[in-house]
């Protein structure tokens, strides 16, 4: 089991996402748990205010260190309360570590990951105090740090065993193998359709000749 707890300004986003398909089912198993916290909720007046203008000036709002640090306190599963139980804190920004699904494996090793989306300009930059690791999902930038934190979620949910269908679904998928890897190309019903025709050696019934041949039709990706 592995807790993802997400902080954010907009849990509904997260909610709706984290219950439905795999994720739903992956928590009705009890093999993953998903919890959204409202980073309002640990706010200190009654604005209930996370973010405030930058010194120095310039743009945007920044959101505010302290309550981010109340929330990641608050979530953090003592030490204490389980030996061995390990956790982690991890920023979603554009600078962040690319990601990739190698992040993804190794960080389904973890009990617990706390990940934090941002909104806004970005954080206060006393943050990354609190924080073990920050991930970009790649060189663009969103409006906020909630599809990321899914993304991450769903990656590193489909790591844990019995969370995908098949337990060969996993490693024979594109980046399976290798970070290069694309799946062989599949196929269904019509056998035909419209003069396109399914492989005859996908009908064939030879399991050894049709392996051999997905082996041939996996490619290595050139970008
Ligand atoms: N927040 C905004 N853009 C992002 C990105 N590309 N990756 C992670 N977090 C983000």
């Amino acid at each position: 089991m592995i807790q993802f707890d997400i902080i954010t300004i907009f849990p509904e986003l997260i909610e709706h996402y984290a219950n439905e398909s795999i994720l739903k089912r992956a928590q009705e198993k009890k093999l993953i748990q998903i919890k959204a916290h409202d980073l309002r909720d640990f706010t200190i007046g009654k604005h209930k205010q996370v973010d405030d203008r930058p010194f120095g000036g310039g743009p945007g709002m920044i959101l505010m260190v302290e309550p981010i640090a109340k929330a990641i306190n608050k979530i953090k599963s003592k030490p204490s309360t389980r030996s061995g139980y390990k956790s982690r804190v991890i920023m979603l920004t554009p600078a962040g570590k690319t990601f990739d699904q190698k992040m993804g494996k190794r960080l389904a090793k973890y009990d617990q990951l706390i990940l934090l989306s941002g909104r806004y300009e970005g954080f206060d930059a006393r943050i990354d105090k609190l924080v073990d690791e920050k991930i970009s999902i790649g060189n663009y930038v969103l409006a906020g740090g909630e599809l990321p934190a899914m993304i991450v979620t769903e990656v590193v949910a489909r790591h844990i065993p019995s969370v995908v269908g098949h337990k060969d679904a996993l490693a024979e998928e594109t980046f399976g193998p290798s970070p290069d890897y694309v799946e062989y190309p599949q196929y269904t019903r019509p056998e035909n359709y419209k003069g396109q025709k399914v492989p005859e050696i996908l009908l064939s019934g030879n399991h050894k000749k049709i392996s051999e041949w997905r082996q041939k039709m996996a490619k290595i990706r050139k970008i």
